[in-house]
């Protein structure tokens, strides 16, 4: 078998996929052969490419790529596992062969150059990035004295943006072409051949840019004579380092005598300013006139006036110094008589400002609180989870239309066959099985998981990121009366006295049955409306109670509008879900809840927030209300 070569057909690819042919562990470095591959083995010159293959369970950093009889061999450090027969996804560092491919296209455009100037001499070896400096060996001597008409021949080859192409052929169809070869190569065997525009083409087997003027500019660095050749070095200026000097070249600009002159005028007005505002005379003396003040700064310029522009530049900034020294004289506050640096030794101190805890941290610490004293403990899952505890393992098989509801971000990486793809979370409940594995599956389970979770939306009342808390109880003999008196709990302990909880039929795959819970509204007492008086006896509601005003003349609650605060789902804990964590549903049963923290907290907090955004803007004149 022979390793396919990508990087012939195409040498831009940057990633492929691959199948693993063998793996030998026996040499000093791992060594990995493929089926196919983008690497580039180290020769004619070129160096070999680094980068990756990567796995479902390991990945390989390769760090040196050699041929040997067909085969490509991959060598490098393996972390993880890989099996013959994996599938694997290759990625080479791009930049570093971006590079080669640069070098080794100069190299051909140099022995063609030298070729233009010197028709009987051509190159007969070549090193395009294995060693520091980059050559192309000549077989005839080349004198230094050429070394400008060089650079000025390969520099109009770079300019001419000639096409680079390869093509296999036969050595029948190089004879009939006339193509010449530079040296001796094997009979009987297809060839690669590379031209560049319509210059002579020479066998080759590496990669190439595909047009000359993808590099800038090539340099000619030196000549030397070495073992009977003639090695003519070069470097090379890409694409992006230029455009990188032009930018830094622009700070060398020259300056015009109006663009100095505005600069002068805005010094001029800064010191005006500085003189309604009552600056101390030895303040200003620093910041105007010191070594490293404003005039100094400003007069470095001279450099960049143009020489016929230089006097005039000269006189200018003479004036403006003087002017500046007038204006400074003239300020009547000195440090001694300053009316601005008096000190009250009787003034109260200077409060440092001290922060607190963001409003949403403040709701997830008081909410483990409220449950860990019945019980509950808090437990802490990934962020970034599989596929199967976020929807597989909670009695959602794959293609089910209920995770739909749920618009989840995928991660770009290698799934696992009985994990799945590997997703953000976008509920707490992904901590239900994870917290049963955790506990080996032995009861009682009394978790409190609250974390950051990820849905793709984001508006008004939606961020991308949010936070839920996720409730699971498992013992026997679990019903949804301690449910409910969990409910009740909470809405007591939490939101104040007299809060009730509301149970409402509802569909969720991970519950049967399953609910969505409602909580009284704390402003209006679960009355939706705001006469209060009327409403209430000893405090309490009195729903339907006989003695207020008719209903269309009542105020309602704007809170809420009925009463009732919508705040998340629960239920008893499916079957399905107990088996995927070990338990089993003849013996055991549960129940479980799960909310979003910004809701729960801003309903308590009596808060409208239009835009829930709000939350997370950073701004100090929300948040420091909490
Ligand atoms: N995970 C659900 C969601 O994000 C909320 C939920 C509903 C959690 C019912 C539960 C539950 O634990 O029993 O919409």
């Amino acid at each position: 078998m022979k390793t396919k070569l990508l990087y012939l057909d195409d040498a831009y690819l940057k990633e492929s996929s691959a199948k693993i042919v063998s793996i030998n562990t026996k040499s000093p470095q791992v060594e990995i052969v493929l089926d196919q591959t983008i690497f580039y083995p180290q020769g004619g010159g070129q160096p070999a490419d680094t980068g990756t293959i990567q796995t479902d369970k390991g990945i390989f950093t390769v760090s040196h790529v050699s041929y040997n009889d067909g085969l490509i061999l991959h060598k490098g450090k393996l972390e993880g596992l890989m099996n013959i027969d994996d599938k694997a996804l290759l990625k080479i560092n791009w930049e570093t062969r971006y590079h080669n491919m640069m070098l080794h296209t100069a190299g051909h455009m140099l022995d063609q150059a030298v070729k233009n100037i010197d028709n009987k001499n051509f190159g007969v070896d070549g090193n395009h990035g294995i060693a520091k400096r980059a050559f192309v060996a000549f077989k005839f001597p080349v004198d230094e004295s050429l070394i400008g008409k060089i650079e000025d021949e390969i520099n109009s080859i770079v300019h001419k943006n000639l096409k680079i192409t390869a093509e296999n052929i036969s050595e029948k169809e190089i004879n009939k072409r006339k193509i010449k070869l530079q040296f001796e190569l094997p009979k009987n065997k297809d060839l690669r051949i590379l031209s560049i525009g319509s210059y002579n083409p020479m066998p080759d087997g590496g990669t190439h840019l595909k047009t000359t003027n993808e590099c800038s500019k090539v340099s000619i660095t030196g000549i030397q004579e070495k073992k009977g050749q003639w090695r003519v070095s070069y470097s090379i200026e890409d694409r992006e380092n230029k455009i990188k000097k032009d930018k830094s070249d622009s700070s060398n600009k020259i300056i015009s005598i109006s663009e100095l002159k505005s600069k002068v005028t805005n010094v001029q007005n800064l010191i005006k300013n500085d003189l309604i505002e009552n600056l101390v005379k030895e303040e200003l003396k620093t910041k105007y006139l010191g070594k490293k003040g404003i005039f100094n700064d400003l007069a470095k310029i001279i450099s960049q006036v143009g020489s016929a522009n230089k006097r005039q530049a000269g006189q200018i900034l003479n004036e403006l110094k003087t002017d500046i020294t007038e204006s400074i004289e003239k300020s009547v506050v000195t440090s001694g008589n300053s009316q601005k640096k008096w000190v009250d030794l009787t003034a109260p101190g200077i409060k440092p400002k001290t922060g607190h805890m963001h409003l949403v941290s403040q709701a997830m610490e008081e909410i483990t609180q409220i449950f860990e004293r019945i019980g509950f403990s808090r437990s802490r899952y990934p962020e970034v989870d599989w596929d199967w505890y976020v929807f597989e393992s909670l009695n959602m098989p794959k293609n089910h239309p209920a995770r739909d509801e749920w618009e989840t971000f995928f991660v770009d990486a290698p799934m696992n066959k009985k994990m799945g793809k590997i997703v953000l979370t976008t509920h707490t409940s992904n901590g239900q099985v994870r917290e049963m594995e955790r506990l080996n599956s032995k009861p009682p389970i009394r978790m409190i998981n609250i974390a950051r979770c990820y849905r793709r939306q984001q508006d008004a009342t939606h961020t991308q990121m949010f936070h839920q808390f996720e409730g699971l109880v498992i013992d026997k003999g679990i019903n949804i009366q301690h449910l409910k008196g969990t409910l009740d709990y909470f809405a007591e302990q939490f939101y104040g006295p007299g809060t009730k909880s509301r149970i409402r039929p509802f569909h969720f795959q991970f519950t049967e049955p399953s609910l969505e819970v409602d909580f009284s509204c704390h402003i209006c007492h679960g009355t939706g409306f705001l006469d209060e008086k009327t409403n209430k006896v000893n405090g309490e509601a009195r729903e339907g109670a006989l003695g207020h005003a008719p209903e269309n003349q009542r105020q309602k609650c704007k809170f809420c509008k009925s009463g009732w605060h919508e705040v998340g789902g629960a239920g008893m804990v499916h079957p399905n879900v107990l088996t995927a964590g070990g338990f089993n549903p003849s013996l055991y049963t549960g129940f479980a809840f799960g909310w979003g923290v910004e809701r729960t907290y801003t309903l308590k907090e009596g808060l409208n927030i239009d835009d829930i955004r709000l939350l997370y803007s950073g701004d100090l004149k929300f948040l420091e209300q909490f």
